[in-house]
């Protein structure tokens, strides 16, 4: 960041431009999707780059700017729910000095002496998600996730489920009163539920912020209930009255109301009271039942809030007083390359296994070439490992510096096939020129091509192409549909029975005609995610269609005229259709696999994204029919139960399928109640 200042104007709005993008999609990885890819620590860095940035040119100030954005906009298939009050994030403190800075602004903003006494409340910062709670005479009417802090998403029937939470309070309650606070699952809940995904072979969450996150927004009340979720409350919305003067008047008066409020919440009244409650809870942090990451103090007086008011997204009189990430030494043993399904070659870091913040660390991944040389760092090396609560711990400094030995040289050739590995210009990644003579990228394909987003194909797993693909049986993901004639040599494979075997091949045979969208998406052309294949038949109707656009005159134009396809794309797409060999890997797919044109309208109904299983016999149509009509609802269909079963239908003579569905409190239904949801269906 020194640097900075002798940027040019240029230089700054496109690196205030390249901010806003990664900003934006961490916002939308941690808040949307659960799914975040950097650490707190390296969001808060970029964050603090773009203000520093933004200071110095106030006139480059972005539309876009992050600093006008709170968190991302709500998931898509919750209602929305528009805030009666926003619901506001906090400013950052990193070091003791912006916490007396921050008491300073309060000060000088409400115009008192240098030494007025400015009483704050402290508590910690839960790492959770936040949730305003509506009580209408004392009743839970509504609750719903702060989304982009305007517009949030209606959980209601979820947070009724939550034990800690009141559907009645009762005491001198105000007729509306929103209580505000954050949902969050305990460390030890959390290492419950990642243990059952781990034995139930589903996906584990990666951390208890995510699992709780991923819990409350669920479209289906019964899962979240299947959830330990938690609940401590820290503020307000709307409130027709108060109950207090001040902010710890009323958080203790809502404690009263039976909401759980954090045994930590106290109130301190000079600077250093509150760095040392600030020390004393980091003390205390490992030991908490749940994550916290950092200590929020709020200026007590609520008049004085009420005149401090807000900035952009965060209040004038409130701050999160943030705990350093957690970092341990260790020695770096070695750098191992994997190769992933578009070639690209990713170090990854093997370390002497580690305890960092609680967990033995033993894998870190080390990005790309550049990472390695702004690192420095060589197998050998002693170096310190960062964990900040969360994601994928990441080397941040290299302790051996001895010139002695050379840097590490990045490999030009692919471990895994021997072909030149090369960085296009202007990119970092180094890729693998082998494509599919690497097996490396052919078996990642394979994997990719069975996946769940792509042809969803149940019991071809990861493991099992590895398996297959070892074996030679597995080429291309043509041979997918060539299994049935290995079935005897299956049988005869460790692990396997009849049974397993005919489950399999019969999984497979229900993707001979498969969706045309995730077909084109399982192919895994380099940037053809699942929306633009999605958006490529939407445009085009058929995969042939498609094929044959792209490898026409006017390919690019074509291409480039749809919706969502760039340049970028539109090259991907003609490049892998002029390869040869994946002409050859097209054409012995499309001899086994016969994909209806694309169908741009799947009815919405009760159903959509949902997955349905039929059971037992069905008396007005057949077992093939249900699954379409299910499907043409926008559902998912799959031949057994298990926990992501959403909904079975159940005919007579339904059995095994019948009472598991029960025992996992599953929503069963039969035949007539099926009939009434596609006929109600839009
Ligand atoms: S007060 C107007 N207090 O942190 C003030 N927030 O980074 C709004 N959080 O959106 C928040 N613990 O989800 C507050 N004790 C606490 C908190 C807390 C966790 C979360 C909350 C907020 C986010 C801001």
């Amino acid at each position: 960041m020194s640097d900075m200042f002798d940027m040019s104007e240029a230089d700054a709005a496109n690196r205030l431009m390249r901010l806003a993008k990664e900003i934006a999609k961490h916002n939308r990885l941690y808040h949307t999707q659960d799914a975040p890819e950097i650490s707190d620590a390296d969001y808060d860095a970029l964050v603090r780059e773009n203000n520093a940035l933004e200071a110095q040119f106030p006139h480059l100030i972005r539309a876009d700017s992050p600093n006008k954005l709170v968190g991302a906009a709500p998931a898509g298939h919750l209602t929305k729910i528009t805030h009666a009050k926003p619901m506001l994030s906090l400013d950052n403190a990193f070091a003791d000095e912006d916490v007396v800075d921050f008491v300073g602004r309060v000060r000088r903003f409400l115009n008192l002496a240098d030494d007025a006494e400015v009483v704050l409340t402290a508590e910690p910062k839960i790492d959770g998600l936040s949730c305003s709670l509506r009580y209408e005479g004392g009743t839970l009417v509504m609750a719903a996730t702060r989304g982009d802090g305007q517009v949030g998403e209606d959980v209601t029937a979820n947070v009724r489920t939550i034990a800690d939470i009141p559907q009645q309070i009762a005491g001198n309650i105000p007729d509306v009163f929103e209580v505000r606070g954050e949902v969050y699952m305990s460390k030890s809940d959390f290492d419950a539920i990642n243990a059952r995904a781990e034995a139930e072979g589903t996906k584990l969450f990666a951390n208890p912020r995510n699992a709780a996150a991923g819990s409350l927004r669920q479209k289906d009340a019964k899962i979240t209930a299947a959830r330990p979720l938690r609940f401590l409350a820290h503020g307000w919305g709307e409130a027709t009255s108060l109950p207090g003067e001040t902010q710890f008047d009323v958080i203790k008066t809502i404690e009263s109301w039976g909401l759980p409020v954090d045994p930590r919440f106290v109130r301190l009244n000079a600077t250093s009271q509150v760095l040392a409650h600030y020390r004393s809870i980091e003390a205390l942090r490992a030991d908490l039942p749940f994550d916290i990451d950092g200590v929020v103090y709020k200026v007590d007086r609520l008049d004085w809030q009420a005149r401090l008011g807000f900035v952009a997204k965060a209040p004038r009189w409130a701050i999160a007083h943030k705990f350093p990430a957690e970092r341990a030494e260790t020695t770096l043993e070695s750098i191992d390359i994997q190769v992933g399904r578009t070639g690209k070659l990713t170090p990854v870091g093997r370390l002497k296994p580690v305890t960092v913040g609680g967990v033995v660390v033993s894998n870190v991944t080390l990005h790309n070439r550049d990472e390695i040389a702004r690192l420095g760092v060589r197998p050998g090396d002693r170096v310190v490992v960062q964990r900040a609560g969360d994601v994928i711990p990441q080397i941040v400094e290299t302790l051996t510096r001895d010139a002695e030995r050379d840097a590490w040289a990045f490999p030009d050739h692919c471990p895994e096939c021997g072909s030149e590995a090369v960085a296009e210009e202007g990119e970092v990644d180094v890729r693998c020129t082998g494509g599919l003579i690497c097996p490396a990228q052919r078996v990642e394909r394979l994997k990719h091509f069975v996946s769940r987003a792509a042809l969803d194909i149940e019991g071809l797993g990861e493991r099992t192409i590895v398996e297959f693909f070892g074996l030679g049986w597995l080429h291309s993901p043509a041979d997918i549909f060539r299994l049935r004639q290995r079935r005897a040599e299956i049988v005869g494979r460790e692990g396997w029975q009849d049974k397993s075997v005919d489950n399999l091949l019969a999984a497979i045979e229900t993707k001979r005609a498969p969706d045309p969208a995730r077909l084109v998406f399982a192919l895994g052309i380099r940037h053809v995610g699942a929306v633009t294949a999605k958006d490529l038949l939407k445009a085009f109707g058929t995969v042939e269609r498609v094929r044959e656009v792209a490898t026409g005159d006017g390919a690019m134009e074509e291409l480039t005229q749809v919706d969502g396809v760039g340049p970028v794309v539109a090259e991907a797409l003609v490049e892998f259709f002029h390869e040869a060999h994946n002409q050859e890997v097209w054409n012995d797919l499309l001899s086994e696999v016969t994909p209806p044109a694309f169908v741009a309208n799947v009815r919405e109904s009760v159903v959509s994204g949902k997955t349905v299983v039929f059971t037992g016999s069905l008396e007005t149509m057949s077992r093939d029919e249900a699954k379409a009509q299910a499907e043409s609802l926008g559902a998912k269909t799959a031949g057994s139960v298990s926990a992501k079963t959403d909904l079975l239908v159940a005919g007579p003579g339904a059995g095994s399928k019948l009472k598991k569905a029960q025992e996992l409190g599953i929503e069963v239904i039969d035949e007539a109640a099926w009939a009434q949801i596609v006929a109600n269906a839009g």
